[in-house]
């Protein structure tokens, strides 16, 4: 077993238009990168070497060190750990900052402890951090982050996490708002209620969505990429959106909608030239806006976190 190793955690787009907390899926860039390893002592000790000086190092909060505190708690493991954060997702981007971060570090100690737990079983841990980050301990950003691919998250009491194949043309355009929205905010938003009519549409998308990655039906993914309840609200936060979407409709998208709480978007296409062409009509629109931005394109990342 090397002393260190590193490890990529990807980002993660969750929600994936009507699947609000319950959907996500991995991408092959960006990701966060840590350096952990052993310590002889107990206790968690933390560094930071990325571009976000503004990092949390005491580990009760930071996501990924109360994320290992709950897994070596659950262990009941006295073992150290030093973490090394070498790259870093922007955070409040929605793509899964905290969840990379969270996905890292439980997966990086468990691997140096010999792998006592599956992926899977990692989940729960990393989603503490994510209640540290948001109040909210959801599941749709570190489940792909952690499992790759597609994931459902069926039920949370008792957790119950469903892997779905990630149809092999997709291919996702990622357009970041340089505009932080922090995910506690973009929950606050949200109606606690909804109506019997939009939860009809919202399900039968969701339902769709499902069916379409299982049958590779990439028009019925096209169809189904459609939110009624949470993108209505949560696109008023982000400058530009409707117009920002129609163009990547436009440049021909299978469906466009808001990545996890946001401010980013991702549209979803059926090969990498699509992405490209999307990704570059959608920021077209952002320079138009006056809003600078980044953007990815990448495959579905069916791995998920990896040691380096
Ligand atoms: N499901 C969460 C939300 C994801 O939309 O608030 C946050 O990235």
């Amino acid at each position: 077993m090397p002393a260190e190793i590193r490890v990529f955690a990807p980002a993660t787009v969750a929600n994936v238009a009507a699947g609000f907390d319950i959907l996500g899926f991995a991408l092959g860039q960006p990701g966060d990168e840590i350096a952990i390893r052993r310590r002889k002592e107990p206790g968690i000790v933390l560094h930071n070497r990325t571009d976000f000086a503004a990092m949390p190092l005491e580990p009760s909060a930071n996501t990924a060190g109360v994320a290992l505190q709950a897994m070596l708690a659950h262990l009941g493991s006295d073992a150290g750990f030093e973490i090394t954060f070498l790259h870093k997702i922007k955070p409040g981007s929605g793509i899964g900052s905290s969840a990379a971060s969270s996905a890292a570090a439980v997966y990086g100690a468990n691997y140096l402890l010999g792998e006592p737990l599956t992926r899977q079983q990692l989940v729960p841990f990393a989603m503490e951090g994510e209640k540290l980050a948001s109040g909210t301990a959801h599941a749709d950003n570190v489940a792909p982050a952690l499992m790759g691919g597609f994931v459902l998250v069926r039920s949370y009491h008792p957790l119950d996490l469903i892997t779905i194949p990630a149809p092999p043309l997709l291919h996702c355009s990622i357009i970041h708002p340089q505009i932080e929205l922090k995910t506690e905010d973009a929950r606050k938003v949200l109606k606690k209620q909804i109506s019997l009519k939009d939860a009809v549409v919202q399900w039968g998308n969701v339902a769709g969505l499902i069916a379409g990655l299982l049958r590779e039906d990439y028009s019925l993914i096209g169809r189904s990429l459609h939110d009624v309840i949470v993108e209505p609200v949560r696109s008023l936060l982000i400058p530009g959106y409707d117009r920002i979407k129609d163009a990547a409709m436009q440049a021909g998208a299978l469906g466009c909608s808001i990545s996890g709480s946001g401010p980013s978007l991702f549209a979803l296409s059926t090969s990498e030239a699509d992405a490209q062409r999307i990704s570059a009509a959608m920021l077209d629109v952002c320079r138009a806006c006056g809003l600078q931005s980044e953007s990815y394109v990448s495959g579905i990342n069916s791995q998920g976190v990896r040691v380096l």
